[in-house]
């Protein structure tokens, strides 16, 4: 090799095999040492302004240094979403061998735009197995994405693409997250085009409510031609009553959209696969891996019932990626046709190989254990004197919140939640549920035990009397 042409591999392979294999070790330490780790750090200043104001390095430091200094100077002060006692927002703990599976398709560095190569029909296959398991037929369409607000979003591009509605309005309940508004945006609707729909005690939809809403529109003279339906709400974990706004939907000739996020994945076990019924109804279904799934960020899928729906939205055939009958590009490039990514790496290859080394059924089983950890704690929760529950706990997510006569509620449960997350013994995070500040533990995490939701009570009240 001639050593003044520049490349990018390495000089010495052996040498760079044995700062890999060492690499590998340390990061496999740093998972396997998680629970010695505080779930959440402050950072020291000199630490922040390293990271902040390092210059741009015109001549490198070498591989070895460049390593380590991502285990000294980053790894330490990571949120760790991977930590037994990691419960905030909605975040995935990830996993090793899912962790392999992105490494190794780095090494790949296959394009999966599509192309005809064993990576596509890996990930094909791949997404058969989820419609399978949501219970959309085996011909459905899908695709991998990076975000769950990325899958919906293209969803609805999807559903206004194949209905081309006049004066465009759509229905979610008023617990819809955040990515909606964000999708109004994109699409170029005006905010108002989105109609909020009140929700039970329980927080799910009121679907009377939406089906009066529904005819008040078309009596203005717009066009409903889309009800979002949640499965398992960012706030409390509530699913909407997804077969009655699957028949609503039907009837009215619109589209039928299923947020599952997170919560779609409780289909996997069939104990809690009721609690979703008509889910399999839906024209699109939007499901993150990165959540319930524990695989490594970032692995979002879309599914879509109407394949030539689906196709209709983004297929484009410029002349230099037109298919051909044979070479690579036979069969054209169908996941670039499914999204908005032309490049796109191989996301998918962590979850065929995850699935293929555990099964279905494993993951089914974790799942259903958040379950349970999830309502076991919120039984502590209301048999505990000083603390009260804010909202049922049908799923993994639980709101609640400390009590004391007299205090301010919302101020005192805010200073708590900020002094645990300052310990490092624990993260959860926090909600607003009827008006009033709510702790909030949403159990995503195959790592955690029993005992760590024991500790999280105990240090809540340990801080709360400080
Ligand atoms: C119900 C729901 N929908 C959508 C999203 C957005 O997903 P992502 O964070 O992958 O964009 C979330 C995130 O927590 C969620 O809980």
């Amino acid at each position: 090799m001639d050593p003044d042409r520049p490349t990018l591999d390495p000089h010495n392979w052996p040498a760079f095999r044995q700062t890999a294999h060492a690499i590998l070790d340390r990061a496999l330490d740093a998972i396997q040492q998680l629970p010695s780790q505080p779930v959440w750090r402050p950072m020291p200043p000199e630490q922040r302004a390293f990271l902040a104001n390092e210059r741009l390095p015109q001549t490198g430091i070498g591989p070895e240094a460049a390593l380590a200094d991502v285990f000294s100077r980053v790894a330490p002060y990571a949120m760790h979403s991977g930590h037994p006692r990691f419960w905030g927002w909605v975040q995935g703990s990830g996993f090793p061998l899912a962790a392999l599976g992105d490494l190794v398709a780095s090494c790949l560095n296959a394009h999966l735009a599509g192309f005809d190569h064993a990576p596509a029909i890996a990930e094909q296959t791949t997404l058969r197995w989820l419609a399978e398991l949501m219970g959309f037929p085996r011909d459905a369409s899908g695709v991998f994405c990076s975000s769950g607000t990325m899958a919906n979003l293209l969803a609805l591009v999807v559903a206004r693409n194949h209905l081309k509605p006049a004066r465009p309005v759509l229905y979610a309940s008023t617990e819809v997250h955040g990515w909606a508004r964000k999708a109004l945006t994109v699409l170029g609707l005006p905010p108002d085009s989105l109609r909020l729909i009140p929700v039970t005690p329980d927080f799910t939809m009121d679907s009377r409510a939406l089906s009066a809403e529904i005819a008040a529109g078309r009596q203005q003279g717009h066009t409903p031609f889309c009800v979002i339906g949640t499965a398992g709400t960012v706030n409390t974990g509530a699913i909407d009553p997804l077969d009655e706004l699957a028949a609503i939907a039907a009837q009215e000739r619109i589209w039928f959209h299923v947020d599952g996020a997170f919560g779609a994945l409780a289909r996997l076990h069939p104990d809690l696969a009721p609690l979703l019924n008509g889910i399999e109804k839906a024209d699109s279904l939007a499901f993150d891996l990165h959540k319930w799934g524990s695989m490594p960020f970032a692995c979002a899928t879309l599914l879509v019932r109407d394949p030539a729906a689906h196709l209709a939205a983004f297929a484009s055939t410029p002349s230099y990626m037109a298919p051909d009958t044979r070479g690579p590009l036979a069969g054209g490039v169908p996941f670039a046709d499914r999204g908005i990514d032309l490049s796109r790496g191989f996301d998918s290859l962590k979850v065929w190989v995850a699935l293929r080394a555990f099964g279905a059924e494993h993951f089914a089983r974790i799942i259903r254990q958040n379950v349970e950890d999830a309502r076991r704690f919120a039984a502590a929760v209301l048999a505990h004197p000083n603390f009260e529950l804010l909202a049922p706990a049908p799923l993994n997510i639980v709101c609640f919140r400390y009590t004391r006569p007299g205090a301010d509620l919302d101020a005192l449960n805010h200073e708590l939640l900020l002094r645990l997350q300052e310990s490092g013994a624990a993260l959860i995070s926090s909600t607003i549920v009827n008006g009033r500040f709510a702790l909030r533990l949403a159990n995503v995490n195959h790592r955690s035990t029993p005992a760590d939701f024991g500790l999280l009570l105990e240090t809540l009240e340990r801080l709360a009397a400080a």
